[in-house]
């Protein structure tokens, strides 16, 4: 087993995006969302953590935003627990690949109010939670 790396910072804190944000989105956006999210990870380089069907993949992200973002448990129901850092273990995350992971979905977030109805005011908040929750998934030294 490899050397698991434990961010020093701990977990995230009071970060949580507004729960309005579902809300305002609705559900079909937030899946869109992240689809179009796994779609830009396909392209980048770290393509190679994530399994052959991106779309399918998607899903599962797809489910835990929607809880996240003030919707219906629905990571829970169908997967159970999220424990997310746990989850993310078995693939050896460092933080360049955290920085490519932000970087796919900040440019998702561009053109999300047009997009995906994203509410504009809860863009920065939703920016702040992606930030310290990535760095929480980071288990491996650069
Ligand atoms: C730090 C950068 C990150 C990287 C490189 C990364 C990478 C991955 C990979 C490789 C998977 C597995 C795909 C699969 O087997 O389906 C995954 C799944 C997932 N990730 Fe991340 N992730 C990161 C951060 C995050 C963050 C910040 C969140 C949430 C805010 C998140 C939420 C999820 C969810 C919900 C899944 C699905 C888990 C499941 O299969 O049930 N990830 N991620």
């Amino acid at each position: 087993m490899r050397d698991i790396y434990t961010p020093p910072s701990g977990p995230p804190q009071g970060v949580s995006p507004s729960r309005e944000i579902y809300s305002l989105m609705g559900e079909e956006n937030i899946f869109k969302m992240i689809e179009d999210f796994y779609m830009e990870l396909e392209k980048s380089s770290i393509r190679n953590l994530f399994p052959e069907d991106m779309k399918e993949a998607s899903k599962r992200s797809s489910a835990f935003f929607v809880g996240i973002l003030g919707g219906p448990p629905l990571y829970q129901q169908l997967y159970g627990s999220p424990q997310m850092r746990a989850r993310h273990l078995k693939f050896p995350i460092d933080e360049s690949a955290r920085q490519v992971w932000l970087n796919c979905f900040l440019h998702i977030l561009e053109n999300s109010v047009q997009k995906y109805n994203f509410p504009e005011k809860h863009i920065a908040g939703f920016k702040l939670f992606l930030d310290e929750f990535s760095k929480w998934m980071v288990n491996t030294k650069s």
